[in-house]
C-alpha cells in the first residue's frame, strides 16, 4: 500500500496540475479574444500538457496501491490586463508549482518512500525547462514593450513553439 500522507500530498498535487491546466485555458480564451492567436495556440497546447501532467500522477497513485481523488477547483482569472500579464501571470504559477513539486519530493524523503522520490524528478526536470521557456518568453514580450510589429513577431513566434510541441511526443 502507498504511504497515506504520500498519497494526500500526491492527490493535492494532482489538483494543483488540473488547476493548471484550467487557468491556461482561461488565459488561452482571453488571448484569443484579444488579438493574440499565437500565444492563444501555445496557450491551448500547454493545457494538454498540464493535463497530461495531472493524468501521469494519477495513474501511479494507483498503479502503487493508492488512490487518486478529484478535488473542487475554484474557477482560473478570467481577465489580464496585456499579453506581458498573462505571461508574468504563467511565469509565477510556474514558480509556484516547481516549489509545490520540491515540498512533495521532501515528504518523499522524509517518509523514505524512495520509489515516489524517483517517480518526481520526472517533473523536476519539467519544472526547469518549463519555467525557462515562460521567462523566455517574458522576457521577449518586455524587450518589444508596445512595438506592434514585435509583438506580431511574438504571436507567429508562440504559434510555431505551439505547433512543434504538437508534432512532438509531449
Ligand atoms: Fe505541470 Fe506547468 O507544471
Amino acid at each position: 500500500m502507498m504511504n497515506k500522507n504520500v498519497e494526500t500530498a500526491l492527490n493535492k498535487q494532482v489538483q494543483k496540475e488540473e488547476f493548471s491546466s484550467r487557468l491556461y485555458l482561461a488565459m488561452a480564451i482571453w488571448c484569443e479574444v484579444n488579438g493574440y492567436p499565437g500565444a492563444a495556440a501555445f496557450l491551448y497546447e500547454h493545457t494538454n500538457e498540464e493535463r497530461m501532467h495531472q493524468m501521469k500522477m494519477i495513474h501511479y497513485t494507483n498503479e502503487r496501491g493508492g488512490k487518486a481523488a478529484l478535488f473542487e477547483l475554484e474557477a482560473p482569472k478570467a481577465d489580464f490586463d496585456s499579453l506581458e500579464d498573462v505571461f508574468s501571470q504563467v511565469l509565477a504559477h510556474e514558480e509556484f508549482i516547481t516549489n509545490s513539486i520540491n515540498t512533495l519530493y521532501g515528504l518523499t524523503v522524509a517518509e523514505k518512500d524512495y520509489t515516489t522520490g524517483n517517480f518526481l524528478q520526472w517533473y523536476i526536470t519539467e519544472q526547469v525547462e518549463e519555467e525557462s521557456t515562460m521567462r523566455t518568453i517574458l522576457d521577449k514580450i518586455k524587450l518589444v514593450g508596445k512595438d506592434k510589429a514585435g509583438m506580431f513577431h511574438i504571436d507567429k513566434e508562440l504559434e510555431a513553439m505551439a505547433q512543434s510541441s504538437t508534432a512532438g511526443t509531449a
